[in-house]
C-alpha cells in the first residue's frame, strides 16, 4: 500500500539532519498533564504553538491566562514570531487558549480537517443550534491528511491519526513529530478511545503508521501522567523508544491484542474532569460563548447524558 503523506513525512525527518533542528520549549499544565509545545526554526525566529491551555477553575467557572501569560512572555523575550497556533484536536481535558494567544501574538488557528465530524457530534450533544456552524469555519485553516504548509524555513507535514477522536492530526515538523493524544511515554502507554466518536482500532492503526517513520524522530506528546516508579513528567521521546518499549504497543502487539487491552481499560477511566466545559469550547475554536444580555457568559451543562 503507498502512502504517500507518510513517505513525505519519512524524507523530510531524514532531510531535517541537513539544518538546525527545530527548536521546541514546553510549557507543562500540572492541573490538566498537558504539555504545550513552543517550536521553532532557531533560523528564522518563526514559530507555532501547539495545544495551549487557558487555565479554569470548575468550581467557580473563573478562566485564567496564566499558562498563556508565560508562553507570550518567553516568546516576546525570545523575539520570537508566531506563525501557527496548532492543535492536534478538540481537547475533552482543558480549554484552549489558541484565541487568546492568537489576539497577543497573532497567527493562524489550525486544526485537522475531521474537526467538522466532531463539530456535529457534539453540536447535537449540546444542542447548539443554527447559530454554531460545523463546517470548521471558527478555524482559520484546516489540514488533512498529506497537507503541508512550514513553520519558518522548516517544512511541516500533516498526519491524520483518527482514534481517540475522528479528527486527531500529528504535526511532522522537520524532524519532530507532534502527535497530540495518540501514543503517550512508553511506560504509559496510549491515549483512550472511547470518547464520542473514538476507535480503538482506528487508535491502532494510526500509532503503527507514526511508528513507521524512521527510528530517531523526536515525539512530542500532548500528555504525560508520570508512571509507576516515575515522579517526574516527561513529555519527549522518539519512534524507536516506542516502539522497542511501549507498554501498550511495542513491536509486536498485533491489533486485536491492543483493541482487546484498550477497549478493557478504557471502561474502567472515569471521563476527564473538564469534558464537559473543555469540548463546548474547544468545537468552537477556544472561544467561549458569547456573553447574554447581562454580560455574564454561561456554559451548557447537559445532565445524564453522558
Ligand atoms: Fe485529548
Amino acid at each position: 500500500m503507498t502512502d504517500a503523506a507518510l513517505q513525505r513525512a519519512t524524507e523530510q525527518v531524514l532531510a531535517a539532519k541537513t539544518r538546525p533542528l527545530i527548536q521546541v520549549v514546553t510549557f507543562f499544565d500540572e492541573p490538566t498533564f498537558t504539555a504545550t509545545h513552543l517550536a521553532f526554526d532557531p533560523a528564522t525566529r518563526r514559530g507555532a504553538i501547539v495545544d495551549s491551555v487557558l487555565n479554569f477553575d470548575y468550581a467557580s467557572g473563573r478562566t485564567a491566562t496564566r499558562g498563556a501569560d508565560e508562553i507570550i512572555d518567553y516568546v516576546k523575550r525570545e523575539s520570537l514570531k508566531i506563525d501557527w497556533l496548532l492543535e492536534t484536536h478538540a481537547h475533552a481535558d482543558h480549554l484552549s487558549a489558541a484565541p487568546y494567544l492568537q489576539q497577543k501574538l497573532g497567527g493562524k488557528l489550525a486544526i485537522g480537517r475531521e474537526i467538522t465530524t466532531v463539530q456535529t457530534v457534539f453540536g447535537k450533544l449540546f444542542n447548539f443550534g443554527t447559530e454554531f456552524a460545523r463546517d470548521g469555519s471558527q478555524f482559520d485553516q484546516l489540514f488533512g491528511d498529506g497537507d503541508t504548509f512550514a513553520v519558518g524555513e522548516i517544512p511541516v507535514t500533516t498526519l491524520h491519526v483518527p482514534g481517540h477522536t475522528p479528527a486527531d492530526v500529528a504535526f511532522v515538523i522537520g524532524d519532530a513529530a507532534f502527535i497530540g493524544d495518540t501514543l503517550f511515554m512508553p511506560d504509559y502507554g496510549t491515549a483512550r478511545a472511547d470518547f464520542p466518536g473514538g476507535d480503538a482500532r482506528g487508535l491502532y492503526r494510526s500509532i503503527r503508521r507514526l511508528l513507521s517513520l524512521p527510528a530517531e524522530t523526536r515525539l512530542f506528546l500532548c500528555h504525560d501522567y508520570k508512571a509507576p516508579g516515575r515522579d517526574h513528567f516527561l513529555w519527549e521521546t522518539t519512534v524507536g523508544d516506542e516502539r522497542t518499549k511501549n507498554v501498550h504497543v511495542h513491536d509486536g502487539v498485533d491489533e486485536e491484542a491492543f483493541v482487546a487491552m484498550r477497549t478493557a481499560r478504557d471502561k474502567t477511566l472515569d471521563l476527564p474532569h473538564l469534558i464537559l466545559p473543555s469540548v463546548q469550547v474547544n468545537v468552537r475554536g477556544g472561544r467561549l460563548p458569547p456573553a447574554e444580555d447581562n454580560g455574564t457568559r454561561y456554559l451548557k451543562l447537559p445532565l445524564d447524558l453522558l
